[in-house]
C-alpha cells in the first residue's frame, strides 16, 4: 500500500499541521435580544442560555464577552406589543425606540465593538410581518420607505453594519442610497441574501414575540417573501441581485440544513459570505446535550466548522459565548 492516508492523522500535532479549516472567535457574531425596563435578565424558554437583556444589565455581559475576544454582536430588539403597529412607526423614532438609545449607548460606552442591527418589520409590526400587510398581502414598494428610515435611524444610532432580515426586493439598493444620502456611506449592508422560510426560527420569535398574527387576513407564514428551502438556484439570483444592489456581504439562513447553498454563494461571490446559525439549530443541539444524548462540548464546535468548512467567512450563532469560552479555556 502506497497510499495510507492514516499516516497524516496518527498524532494530534500531524493532525493539526495539516488541518484545513479553522474557526476562531472573531468569526464569530453574537446575537443578543434587548428589552426595555431596568434589571431584567429573563431567559427565553426556548433557548436555553439567552436572555431579553435590560440595558444596564447587558452592559458588564458584554465587558465579560469582550474579555473573551467577542467583538462582534447583531443586536434585536423585543417591543412591548402596545407600541407596535401596521407601519412600524416606533422603528425610527429615537424618543420612542429604546433599542435606538441602547444601541447609542451601547456604542458610546464599547467604541472598539462591531454593531449590527436587524433592518426587518416584524419586531415592530402587530400583524408580525416582516413588511406592511395590507388585503392580506405584503407590499413590497411601500415596505422599502420604512425600512430606509429604519435603517438610517439605526446608523444615527452608531451601527456599524446593517441587517436587512425583510427579503423584500430591491432593498438593499434602497436602504445603500438612504444611508448615503444621509451621510452614512460607512455603514456596511450584511444583506439576508438567501433566507428560507424555515421551521427553525421558532425560538427567535419566541424571544420577541414576533410570530405572524392569526387573523384571516394575515397571511399566516413568511413563504410569499423568504425563498422556498427547496431552491439553491434561485440563491445565485439573490446573491447577484444583492451583489449588484451594494451588499458588502452575503448571508445564507438558517445554516446546517443550507450548507450546500453557503457553498454554492461562496464559489459564485467575491465578498465575504455569512451563515446564520438560528435558533431553532441551536436548541435542538442544545436539547440533545441536555437529554444527555449528544456531548455538548463536542458537538457544539464540530456544528460551528461544519458551516465554516462549508465556506462561511462568518456565523451568528447563539452558541458564540461558550465558544470564545472553550477556546480561552484551551479546549479548542
Ligand atoms: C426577522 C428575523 C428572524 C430571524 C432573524 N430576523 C425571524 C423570522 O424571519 O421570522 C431569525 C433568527 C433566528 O431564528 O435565530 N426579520
Amino acid at each position: 500500500m502506497n497510499r495510507r492516508p492514516r499516516r497524516n492523522r496518527k498524532n494530534e500535532a500531524i493532525r493539526s499541521q495539516i488541518r484545513e479549516t479553522h474557526l476562531g472567535v472573531d468569526n464569530l457574531i453574537y446575537p443578543i435580544f434587548l428589552v426595555d425596563g431596568k434589571g431584567v435578565k429573563n431567559e427565553v424558554h426556548s433557548l436555553p442560555n439567552n436572555f431579553r437583556w435590560s440595558l444596564d444589565m447587558l452592559l458588564p455581559e458584554l465587558e465579560e464577552c469582550m474579555k473573551l475576544g467577542i467583538y462582534h454582536y447583531d443586536f434585536f430588539p423585543a417591543m412591548p406589543d402596545e407600541v407596535k403597529d401596521k407601519m412600524a412607526t416606533v422603528s425610527a423614532d429615537p424618543e420612542k425606540n429604546f433599542y435606538l438609545e441602547a444601541l447609542q449607548t451601547i456604542k458610546e460606552t464599547f467604541p472598539e465593538i462591531v454593531v449590527m442591527t436587524d433592518v426587518a418589520m416584524d419586531p415592530y409590526s402587530i400583524d408580525g410581518h416582516d413588511g406592511i400587510v395590507r388585503d392580506g398581502k405584503i407590499i413590497n414598494d411601500e415596505t422599502l420607505e420604512v425600512l430606509g428610515e429604519m435603517a438610517v435611524a439605526q446608523a444615527r444610532a452608531g451601527a456599524d453594519i446593517i441587517g436587512p432580515s425583510d427579503m423584500m426586493d430591491g432593498r438593499v439598493e434602497y436602504i445603500r442610497e438612504a444611508l448615503d444620502t444621509a451621510g452614512y456611506s460607512d455603514v456596511s449592508i450584511m444583506s439576508y441574501t438567501a433566507k428560507y422560510a424555515s421551521a427553525f426560527y421558532g425560538p427567535f420569535r419566541d424571544a420577541l414575540d414576533s410570530a405572524p398574527r392569526e387573523a384571516a387576513d394575515i397571511p399566516k407564514d413568511k413563504k410569499t417573501y423568504q425563498m422556498d428551502p427547496a431552491n439553491k438556484r434561485e440563491a445565485i439570483l439573490e446573491a447577484e441581485l444583492d451583489y449588484l444592489e451594494g451588499a458588502d456581504y452575503l448571508m445564507v439562513k438558517p445554516a446546517l440544513h443550507y450548507l450546500d447553498v453557503i457553498q454554492t454563494l461562496r464559489e459564485h461571490a467575491n465578498i465575504p459570505i455569512a451563515a446564520y446559525h438560528v435558533s431553532g439549530e441551536c436548541a435542538m443541539l442544545t436539547a440533545a446535550c441536555r437529554n444527555g444524548w449528544l456531548t455538548y462540548e463536542k458537538a457544539m464546535p464540530e456544528t460551528l466548522l461544519s458551516i465554516r468548512r462549508a465556506g462561511a467567512d462568518s456565523i451568528l450563532t447563539y452558541f458564540a459565548k461558550d465558544y470564545a469560552q472553550m477556546v480561552r479555556e484551551g479546549k479548542l
